[in-house]
């Protein structure tokens, strides 16, 4: 009978501690919860003394216990959901706290302009063609009407491969131009972006790499006359509507007659005019009718096709459209510079 007062005694003792306790951690909460309700707790030590009860207080006492019991685990639940609603911190850390925010990188201008080529001739048909870095002798030189020996060969400084001189890093795309014509039969379109190597000393206005965008048109009765207007249409697109060009005789060893084109870029400030030599038009690309003998070279009649080619450098092309003085940006990778091109990718 004793025994029993006491047992009761000791529960009512219990669910005061329980109703007192209190927490916001759960490593509390889960020693709490142990401490009553696990395998070796309070609980199960007091179901364990129910047999001993004496007969009366049966009744009684399995209410008490049962009191305990369910005041415990509502004492868990309520200090756990307390947890989760009052913070957001969880073992996975806040979850209602912003991303961690991260730079979204930008294209590098030299891409941007590359993309903006293509997409131009894109739009009028021609596809895109992109060839070896590595080029041998007949693909870079002779194929183009230039054998060796040939003075216009100096024209294109070029770094040769040590073991075996016929082999050399592209002086410019061309060369995948001569592939292509190789490969295909007329109707020819086709623009052929690039890297291409040249030795010359690195300064301001020019590097021992640089990119090149050259397209080739080739057909029946292709004149000198669908060049022109081909290349207006580009300069209308690159630079504005009101964009007038002129086109200058030159000399290429793979073209003839041969070209040059300006744009017109004003006078109106020092820079202009020392960008453009006083003259108010810059320079932008060289072009001209295929040569018949590299039309043959590639295997393409030339009393059948003719064509036009031309090639234009994607740096220049960048110098001025964003105004950058000096060629050596491009290649310094520093992100200054760099994010300040941004696209819609
Ligand atoms: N291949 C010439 C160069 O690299 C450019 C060019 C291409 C000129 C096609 C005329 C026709 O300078």
């Amino acid at each position: 009978m004793q025994a029993t007062e006491n047992i009761l005694e000791k529960i009512e003792e219990f669910i005061k501690q329980v109703e007192a306790f209190k927490s916001t951690k759960l490593d509390e909460i889960e020693a709490f919860r142990i401490q009553f309700l696990g395998k070796k707790g309070h609980l199960a030590d007091l179901f364990a003394q129910f047999k001993n009860v004496d007969a009366s207080q049966k009744k009684i006492f399995g209410q008490k216990v049962n009191q305990l019991k369910n005041s415990a685990q509502d004492k868990v639940n309520e200090l756990k959901l307390a947890i989760e609603n009052s913070s957001s911190a969880t073992e996975y850390g806040d979850l209602t706290k912003s991303a961690t925010p991260f730079e979204v990188g930008s294209r590098h201008p030299i891409s941007l302009i590359k993309n903006e080529i293509i997409d131009i001739f894109s739009r009028i048909g021609y596809s895109v063609s992109e060839e070896r870095e590595i080029e041998d002798d007949w693909h870079n030189f002779t194929a183009l009407n230039l054998p060796e020996e040939h003075p216009a060969r100096d024209m294109q400084d070029t770094f040769f491969v040590q073991t075996n001189p016929d082999y050399m890093l592209r002086t410019h795309t061309s060369s995948v131009q001569v592939r292509y014509m190789e490969a295909n039969k007329p109707p020819i379109r086709t623009i052929s972006p690039g890297r291409v190597f040249r030795n010359e000393a690195i300064s301001s206005r020019s590097h021992c790499i640089f990119h090149q965008v050259e397209g080739l048109y080739i057909d029946k009765n292709v004149s000198f006359a669908d060049l022109k207007q081909t290349l207006l249409h580009f300069a209308k697109e690159m630079f504005g509507e009101e964009t007038k060009i002129r086109l200058r005789p030159s000399y290429f060893p793979f073209t003839e007659p041969s070209a040059e084109m300006d744009v017109y870029w004003g006078l109106n400030s020092e820079v202009d005019y020392r960008m453009t030599k006083g003259t108010g038009w810059l320079e932008i690309l060289g072009c001209g009718m295929v040569d018949p003998e590299v039309l043959e070279n590639c295997g393409i009649d030339p009393n059948e096709y003719s064509g036009f080619a031309f090639g234009m450098g994607i740096e220049r092309m960048a110098l001025l459209k964003y105004n950058i003085p000096d060629i050596r940006m491009y290649f310094e990778n520093d992100v200054r510079f760099l994010s300040q091109f941004q696209s819609a990718l």
